[in-house]
């Protein structure tokens, strides 16, 4: 298929388009909206040059591999499979060799085995990997030994290391991160032939997102080149933001991670205007409240997407409504409460009559101890021990299985 495909060689010309659904879009046309957590780049000549590079590059997926997707995200919705969405929080570019990479995907195959065996049904696997490089953000600072340091964003825009000079944002890290993204795909396609594991990331810096938007001539659709699946996160996904805008007419399945921030109305309009056509597949939401907000947030908006008959693919985020801090001032979570989040999410869907179709893990293929609950040999005074993540908590193998486990209540 890739034969099929036309690629633009200049991004910057506006693009004529056929498809009746991208009237008044163009892959430039989110340019004109506001837009929040972009990196800081000093905007050189250079930059514009290293950009117009990673657009020359092949596709790192097919065009194919969307509708495979979203065939099976399709079917998640209706229960016939269940999706294992799982990775890092913050991909690092030192990650992405061949060695650390092979025993990753080793884990989530695992997990993924391990899944089917408790939910007696097959399993949707797909990696936060493969370009998982930028991070949204609360704060723009943060103090560190009384000095106070930009935050890190990701590696694609600066380092974790606590010092100002690894914080100054830089834009030679775009090219790193393609490069690293195009040399995990290449891993992954390797990896495993018969047993596809799809990718994902959150789409955030559109500058350079848009650098994979391709046009596929015999579809006639736009899609992003660099993953499976995207998302936008629950900082981003403003109604009348650049980054709805960038992703309204785009082929992929879209994630939307939604907290108790959405309201019901919001909620629609956000589903009308990325998938007016009610494709299923199409739209996932990723639901994460916190074990304390789910009960009082979820049912409402479940009820706003059943009334309005729309094929949505609802996943659970368990983790990022439950961060916490330990006193020494480092992010964990609390095992328990993202066992509670998972099962309220199950209790909820099942009386609201809805279809729980997946989950959405920050997991490690090692032994952290990033995340704790007080009933384990990992607790909260543990977690400092090996704490490796750049940005979120995420759970090691066990920790994982652990959770795993709850899904056996939905036979
Ligand atoms: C994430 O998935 O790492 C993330 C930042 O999520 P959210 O947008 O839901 O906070
Ligand atoms: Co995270």
């Amino acid at each position: 298929m890739l034969f099929f495909d036309s690629i633009f060689q200049d991004n910057t010309k506006n693009s004529i388009n056929s498809d009746y659904s991208c009237k008044n879009w163009n892959i430039e046309t989110w340019k004109k909206f506001p837009i929040l957590q972009q990196a800081n780049f000093d905007k050189t000549n250079e930059y514009y040059k290293i950009l117009n590079e990673i657009a020359q590059v092949k596709n790192f997926i097919e065009f194919d591999s969307l509708e495979r997707i979203k065939q099976k995200l399709s079917a998640a919705s209706l229960g016939h499979c269940f999706v294992l969405q799982t990775g890092d929080c913050a991909e690092q570019f030192s990650d992405c060799t061949k060695e650390t990479v092979t025993k990753k995907l080793a884990e989530y195959k695992a997990q993924k085995e391990f899944l089917q065996k408790v939910i007696l049904k097959e399993v949707l696997l797909i990696g936060r990997i493969a370009g998982q490089f930028a991070k949204p953000r609360s704060e723009e600072l943060e103090k560190l030994n009384s000095e106070l340091l930009p935050v890190y964003r990701g590696d694609i825009v600066n380092r974790p290391d606590k010092n100002l000079i690894a914080r100054q944002h830089n834009f030679k890290n775009l090219k790193t991160a393609q490069k690293c993204a195009q040399k995990v795909h290449k891993l992954i396609q390797n990896y495993n032939k018969c047993d596809e594991i799809f990718t994902s990331h959150e789409a955030l810096l559109l500058e350079y997102e848009n650098c994979y938007t391709k046009y596929h001539a015999g579809f006639h659709k736009y899609y992003n080149s660099s993953t499976h699946f995207f998302w936008i996160g629950e900082r981003t996904r403003q109604l009348n933001n650049a980054h709805i805008e960038y992703a309204k007419n785009l082929f992929n399945p879209i994630g939307i991670k939604i907290s108790e921030n959405i309201n019901s109305e919001e909620l629609i309009s956000l589903i009308n205007k990325i998938n007016p056509l009610n494709e299923s597949g199409k739209i996932s939401l990723i639901t994460r409240f916190g074990s304390n907000k789910v009960q009082k947030y979820l049912p409402p908006l479940i009820q706003a997407v059943k009334k309005n008959f729309f094929n949505v693919t609802w996943i659970c985020d368990p983790m990022h409504g439950n961060t916490e801090q330990t006193i020494e001032k480092i992010k964990t979570r609390n095992l328990n409460n993202i066992q509670k989040e998972i099962s309220l999410n199950m209790e909820i869907h099942g009386n609201e009559n809805s279809i729980l179709a997946g989950v959405h893990l920050e997991t490690s293929e090692q032994f952290v101890t990033e995340c704790y609950s007080e009933n384990s040999n990992i607790t909260i005074s543990d977690v400092p021990k090996n704490y490796k993540s750049a940005c979120d908590p995420r759970l090691n193998p066990d920790q994982t299985r652990e959770i795993l486990k709850i899904f056996s209540r939905l036979n």
